[in-house]
């Protein structure tokens, strides 16, 4: 393994010619058996041959071991455990060179009707995974979301970027913007060799089916009717989720150390406009969905400049072309119905409980 920046004298460089390479061996990815977790470690699997792969998940109602079916044993090991367990991560962490924390509980309606796991996963878990870190000087990269900015209006020309304000909505983007503060001050005091990404919203396979677009793929898939929450002109940022995953392996393995780093890749639309498109793949008539309770503090629109990501490290989109993404992950879920068929009953009875 070649040397990284130093993060050790309090000050985040700033130099773009202080960039090494890190290459790592032996990886920890936790949370990886949900969505994007297990994404990140099927790209890596396939695109770097020399990487060793250790996934540390809870298996919460979110996580699928089977998301890894398929994938070379001698490559990618499970383990089962929770990153609030600190015995586990004493015996589980060393012998990594990185750390990349995909694990937390991930959907803002949860996060609404129940915000206790999203402070123990998201916030105390990235806490001991952080010490866990420090323990042996272990490369830790955050995976976070763009929605700690919090939300733009719908017609305001600016981006997130890097130097936005944090101003999180709700109680999972709360948590998560904890969590990125945690990741900082550990950075600043302690020289703990950290990055952060703040994703926009990812869509492709083995994405839970609480989430929109798969709810409303599998909604139609199984003659139920597609559910816009308030106007549907909330705007969302969406990314292939190859794309992600390639984007948080240049910054892992190129990234500043103590920086962070936007991933989106310019493609905003409305809710309306995403479920319009879906209905018309799916042979259906586009206005054949139903609007119904807005969710309480619903951001308006996320939309991120990824400058920094793309001039820095070169990294740009694959996957330009979202309604052809789109065809593709329709065909996934109707192809994977054993996938998400047992579960779906239950996330729809859990979303009628909170009256959506
Ligand atoms: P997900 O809910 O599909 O998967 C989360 C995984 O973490 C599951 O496998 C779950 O079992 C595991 N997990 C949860 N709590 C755990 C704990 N305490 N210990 C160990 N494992 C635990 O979520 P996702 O959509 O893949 O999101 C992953 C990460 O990416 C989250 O941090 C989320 O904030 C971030 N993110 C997601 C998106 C998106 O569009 N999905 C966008 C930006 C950022
Ligand atoms: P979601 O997939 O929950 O992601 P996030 O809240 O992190 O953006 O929701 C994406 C958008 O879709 C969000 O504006 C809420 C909206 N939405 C619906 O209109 N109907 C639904 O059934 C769901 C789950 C979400």
């Amino acid at each position: 393994m070649t040397s990284h920046t130093s993060g050790t004298s309090g000050t985040p460089s700033t130099s773009l010619t202080s960039h090494h390479v890190f290459t790592p061996h032996n990886i920890l990815v936790t949370g990886g058996c949900g969505f994007l977790g297990s994404n990140f470690v099927r790209w890596v699997v396939n695109a770097h041959p020399d990487v060793h792969i250790t996934v540390l998940d809870a298996l919460t109602y979110a996580g699928n071991v089977n998301n890894l079916a398929g994938l070379p044993a001698d490559r990618v090991q499970f383990v089962y455990g929770n990153i609030c367990d600190v015995d586990m991560l004493r015996h589980v962490v060393p012998g990594h060179d990185a750390i990349i924390n995909y694990a937390a509980e991930s959907h803002n309606d949860n996060s609404i009707a129940d915000p206790d796991p999203f402070l123990r996963s998201n916030v105390i878990g990235t806490f001991w995974l952080l010490q866990a870190a420090l323990a042996h000087h272990i490369r830790f990269h955050q995976i976070s979301t763009d929605e700690v900015y919090g939300d733009l209006a719908l017609d305001d020309p600016h981006f997130f970027t890097e130097q936005t304000a944090y101003r999180p909505s709700s109680p999972y983007s709360a948590s998560k913007a904890s969590a990125d503060m945690l990741v900082r001050a550990w950075y600043r005091t302690y020289g703990l060799p950290v990055t952060i990404s703040n994703c926009s919203n990812n869509y492709g396979p083995y994405q839970h089916v609480e989430k929109f677009i798969p709810r409303q793929i599998t909604n139609i898939l199984t003659g139920r009717t597609p559910q816009l929450y308030g106007s549907g002109a909330n705007v969302r940022d969406w990314i292939h989720t190859e794309d992600d995953a390639r984007a948080v392996w240049a910054i892992l393995t190129h990234g500043r150390l103590g920086q962070t780093y936007l991933i989106g890749a310019h493609c905003e639309k409305s809710n309306k406009d995403v479920l319009r498109t879906i209905l018309e793949l799916m042979g259906k008539d586009p206005d054949d969905y139903e609007h119904i309770a807005d969710r309480p503090g619903h951001d308006r629109r996320y939309a991120i400049d990824p400058s920094k990501l793309v001039t820095e490290l070169g990294w740009h989109p694959l996957h330009t072309d979202f309604r052809h993404g789109l065809e593709e992950t329709i065909r996934w879920y109707e192809t994977h119905r054993s996938w998400w068929e047992p579960i779906k009953d239950a996330v729809e009875e859990r979303y009628a409980q909170q009256g959506r």
